[in-house]
């Protein structure tokens, strides 16, 4: 989570809108494996649900986030958690794995988050992740951007979606070794319809404007996706795209 970005985070309607996140992370904590004993990094932890799961496999996690109110949540489930920006990473040598999921996209400095990586971990140590791919979640932008527009209010992007070429090519160029990535559709079911993820999600575009616009443009959305997003049972699918990786921080020579 970036605060950077001017997206403000609240853990309690993270919780409730956004529980899916951590929920569907089994398939990225099996690619780690985390060991017991292991020192590992959990970069962009936002209230900390993943790094409790990786604790209780007898990792030491440290968790980082840019969201003040985030780390405050994540302390309170007992995470070692700081305000820290995922792109400035302050670590030296210090991590058997940097681990991450659904946080890169909101980093647009990818080349200052690899070099930081880097640098934390330990030679030999591995870098494990998950944030939305190119093409991701391309049916909320374009709705979210023709209905500002609409309203008259320029459209601002805080992600940045890489294909896999362009991710596995940036941690190549800095001598990671690949072993996996993947990019893969992953229609994820919402908790309700798309109204809590723009309130959740999209505060850079929203958090602006004036209640009465805010509420006009979230309901104009909501209409406009509902044929593509509302299967017929009533449930709303949001077109998230997955972007996976594991490197290797070679050691040298
Ligand atoms: C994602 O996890 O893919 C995502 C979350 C919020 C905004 C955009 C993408």
């Amino acid at each position: 989570m970036n605060e950077k970005s001017a997206q403000p985070w609240n853990p309690d309607a993270y919780k409730r809108n956004a529980g899916f996140v951590s929920a569907l992370g089994q398939p990225l904590l099996d690619l780690l494996k985390p060991q017991a004993g292991e020192r590992i990094l959990d970069l962009g932890c936002g209230d900390g649900a993943l790094a409790v799961q990786l604790e209780s496999a007898g990792s030491t996690v440290v968790g980082i986030d840019a969201s003040h109110a985030m780390v405050q949540a994540a302390l309170a489930v007992g995470v070692d958690a700081h305000v820290m920006d995922g792109q400035d990473l302050k670590f030296n040598d210090m991590f058997d794995a940097v681990f991450t999921n659904a946080a890169l996209h909101w980093m647009p400095r990818t080349d200052d988050v690899i070099d930081g990586v880097w640098r934390s971990l330990k030679p030999g140590g591995r870098f494990v992740g998950e944030c939305g791919g190119h093409g991701n979640v391309s049916k909320i932008i374009t709705a979210l951007q023709s209905n500002l527009t609409r309203a008259g209010v320029p459209f601002q992007n805080p992600w940045v979606f890489l294909t896999q070429e362009q991710l596995g090519g940036m941690l190549q160029a800095k001598g990671f070794r690949m072993d996996h990535v993947e990019i893969f559709p992953r229609p994820t079911m919402l908790p309700g319809d798309v109204s809590g993820w723009l309130e959740t999600f999209a505060q850079v575009q929203l958090h602006p404007l004036q209640a009465t616009v805010r509420r006009r443009v979230i309901a104009a959305v909501v209409e406009e996706l509902r044929p593509q997003m509302c299967s017929a049972d009533g449930k709303w699918w949001a077109d998230y795209v997955r972007l996976r990786f594991h490197a290797t921080k070679t050691a040298p020579p």
